[in-house]
C-alpha cells in the first residue's frame, strides 16, 4: 500500500478537510432553505471562485451505495464514501438482497436464534419507519414473516418511533401498519404484540455515548417492562403520549400491559432478541447492554441470557455483536489506512454527536486506530439538549481544536466535522437552522484564514443535505401546510448534492477541477484530498475531481 508523489502538487502541510454535516445545495433557493437564507459569506466566496474550484457532487442514492436514487443521503454512507473513496453496497442494500435471496434465513445468525422460536419469545427492537437511514419497515416485516415461516410462536415488538428520517407525526401510521401486520400473525397462530416503545431521541438509540440515560430508559422498558407510562394498546399509547405536543422523536418510554396490569413482553433468559436497524451508530450501545456480561454503563437490574443478534454486525473492530443476520459491507483499504501505512499523520475532530462520523464511519465502521501513533482523534463533548435550543452547538470549540492542530505543524491532514447544520436541521426549526449555518460559515472562515496564513491547502465539503430544505413540499415544490395553516417542517435529510471547494496558497497554479465528471459523488472526494496532500490516489479509488 504505497502512495506515490503527485506530479504537480507538493507535499505541503497542512491540508484541511472540512465537512459541513447536512449542508446541501438545494434546487429550491427560497425562504425555506436555511443554507440559502443564512448569511454565508465564506461559502459564497468559495462558490464565486467558479467551477474550477467549486462544484457539487452527488450525496444520495446509488452514488453512495444506497438501494435506489429515491434514498436520501445520510452521514453513515456519506462518511463511508468520503473516507473510503469507493461506492460500496451499503447495509440497506445488503439486507434487501439477503431477504430477496432468502440467504438471511439460512445463514449462521438465523441458525443461532431459530431454536428459540418454538418455546421462547422472539423480540424485535428497532426504528419503525421507512426512512431508510437506520431501518425500513418492509425489511422488519420480511424478517418477522421469515420467523413465522420457521415456526415462531411468540413475537414481541419494541418500537422506536421516528419523525427524524421521516416527517413528524407519521408514527401513528407506522404503528397502525405494524399492529395490522402483527394481528395477521396472531390469526396464523403466532402470539404477536407490541410490548414497549418510545421516541428514538428519548430511548435506546443514543450514539457515541452522548447519553447512556437514553439507553437505560430503553432497557428498562424493553427488558424489564418498566416505564413511567403503561397502556393496553400501542396506538393509544402514541395518541396519549403525543397529546402534550411531544414529537415522534421524543415520545416518552411506554410499556404495554395486559388485563392483569403486567407487561406483555419482558425479555427473559433464552429469548431471541433481534435489533432490526442496519445502521450501526445508534444501536452500538444497546448491543453492548445485551451482549456484554461485564458492563457498567448503567445498572441493568437483570441481565437475561438471550440469543442476541444484530441485523448486521455493527462494529468491525469490536466484532459487536458476535452474531448477526446479514454480513456488513466490507469497507477495506480506506484512506485512513492508506495514510497510516505511508506514515502520514491525521488529526480528526468533531463534537460527540458526529465524532464517530469522522472516525468510525470514515474508517469503514471501525472503532479503533490503524496506527495510534499517527492518528489523533479529539471529541468535543456535545450538550444533551434539543439542538434548536443551542444551535451554535460546539462549532467554536471544534474550530479552536482544529486551529491548534493546524498550528502545531504535526499533521499532514486535519479533518473537521461541523455538526450543527444537520443536528439543528433535524429539529425542523428554521430560525435555529439559519443560525447554525451562519455559525458554521463563520467557523470555516477562521480555519481557511489560518490555512492561508500557514500556506496550506483546503477542501470543504458536506456529507448530505438537510438544512437546505426545512419544509415538506408538494410535487411542484410548494410548501405544505397543516389544517391550521402552519408550515409542515421537514426534519429529515434531502436528496440535494453537496459542495466541494478546494483552494489555499499551496495549490499550484493550473490545478483545478476537471470538467468531465458531471456525475461525481462523495467517493470522488477521497482521491481529491489525497492529491491535495501531494500524492497520487490509489487506483482502486474513484477518480479524483482534480484534473
Ligand atoms: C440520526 O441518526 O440522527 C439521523 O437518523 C440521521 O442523521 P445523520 O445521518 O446525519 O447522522
Ligand atoms: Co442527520
Amino acid at each position: 500500500m504505497e502512495l506515490h508523489p503527485h506530479p504537480t502538487i507538493p507535499q505541503k502541510k497542512p491540508v484541511l478537510v472540512c465537512i459541513l454535516d447536512g449542508w446541501g445545495e438545494n434546487e429550491y433557493e427560497d425562504e425555506h432553505n436555511a443554507v440559502h437564507v443564512a448569511k454565508t459569506p465564506t461559502m459564497d466566496a468559495l462558490k464565486a471562485k467558479g467551477q474550477s474550484f467549486y462544484r457539487t457532487v452527488q450525496a444520495h442514492g446509488t452514488a453512495v451505495g444506497l438501494p435506489t436514487d429515491a434514498d436520501m443521503g445520510n452521514s453513515e454512507v456519506g462518511h463511508n464514501a468520503l473516507g473510503a473513496g469507493k461506492v460500496i453496497a451499503q447495509g440497506a442494500s445488503l439486507v434487501d438482497i439477503a431477504l430477496e435471496t432468502k440467504n438471511m434465513f439460512s445463514d449462521a445468525g438465523w441458525g443461532y436464534i431459530k431454536p428459540a422460536f418454538a418455546n421462547n419469545t422472539l423480540h424485535v427492537i428497532g426504528l419503525l419507519s421507512d426512512g431508510g437511514v437506520h431501518s425500513r419497515t418492509d425489511q422488519i416485516f420480511g424478517l418477522m414473516r421469515g420467523a413465522l415461516a420457521d415456526g415462531c410462536k411468540k413475537l414481541r415488538l419494541h418500537v422506536l418511533t421516528d419523525g427524524r428520517d421521516v416527517p413528524d407525526g407519521t408514527s401513528h401510521e407506522y404503528m397502525a401498519k405494524l399492529v395490522a401486520e402483527l394481528d395477521s400473525y396472531t390469526a396464523q397462530g403466532c402470539d404477536a404484540k407490541v410490548a414497549s416503545g418510545g421516541g428514538r431521541m428519548a430511548v435506546t438509540m443514543d450514539r457515541y455515548e452522548a447519553d447512556w440515560g437514553m439507553v437505560e430508559r430503553g432497557w428498562r422498558a424493553h427488558v424489564l417492562g418498566d416505564a413511567p407510562h403503561k397502556f393496553k394498546c400501542p396506538k393509544e399509547a402514541l395518541t396519549e403520549l403525543k397529546k402534550d405536543g411531544a414529537t415522534d422523536q421524543y415520545v416518552a418510554p411506554f410499556v404495554i400491559v395486559g388485563d392483569d396490569g403486567e407487561a406483555v413482553g419482558t425479555i427473559q433468559d433464552d429469548d431471541a432478541v433481534v435489533i432490526c436497524n442496519f445502521r450501526a451508530d445508534r444501536v452500538v450501545e444497546i448491543s453492548k447492554a445485551f451482549e456484554y456480561a461485564d458492563f457498567d454503563s448503567f445498572d441493568r437490574v437483570r441481565f437475561p441470557k438471550t440469543k442476541f443478534v444484530g441485523l448486521m454486525q455493527y462494529d468491525g473492530d469490536l466484532k459487536l455483536p458476535a452474531n448477526y443476520l446479514v454480513p456488513p459491507p466490507l469497507i477495506e483499504r480506506t484512506s485512513g489506512e492508506w495514510l497510516a501505512k505511508n506514515g502520514l499523520k491525521t488529526f480528526a475532530c468533531s463534537e460527540t454527536q458526529k465524532f464517530g462520523h469522522v472516525t468510525f464511519f470514515w474508517n469503514g465502521n471501525r472503532s479503533g486506530y490503524f496506527n495510534e501513533n499517527l492518528e489523533t482523534y479529539v471529541e468535543i463533548p456535545s450538550d444533551n439538549v434539543p439542538f434548536n435550543q443551542a444551535p451554535l452547538m460546539k462549532a467554536r470549540e471544534i474550530t479552536a481544536a482544529g486551529k491548534e492542530a493546524l498550528l502545531s505543524g504535526k499533521y499532514d491532514v486535519v479533518r473537521i466535522n461541523y455538526a450543527n447544520p444537520d443536528m439543528v436541521g433535524h429539529t425542523g426549526d428554521m430560525a435555529a437552522t439559519v443560525a447554525a449555518c451562519e455559525e458554521c460559515d463563520a467557523c470555516v472562515k477562521e480555519l481557511l484564514d489560518l490555512v492561508e496564513e500557514l500556506g496550506g491547502m483546503f477542501l470543504v465539503t458536506a456529507d448530505h443535505g438537510n438544512a437546505d430544505d426545512m419544509v415538506q413540499r408538494d410535487k411542484k415544490g410548494g410548501a405544505l401546510k397543516d389544517d391550521s395553516g402552519a408550515l409542515l417542517a421537514l426534519t429529515s435529510h434531502t436528496l440535494a448534492p453537496v459542495p466541494v471547494a478546494i483552494g489555499g496558497p499551496a495549490l499550484p497554479t493550473g490545478v483545478k477541477f476537471r470538467d468531465d465528471l458531471p456525475k461525481a459523488g462523495l467517493a470522488n472526494v477521497t482521491a481529491t484530498y489525497i492529491n491535495l496532500m501531494g500524492y497520487e490516489a490509489p487506483a482502486e479509488m474513484e477518480p479524483s475531481l482534480i484534473a
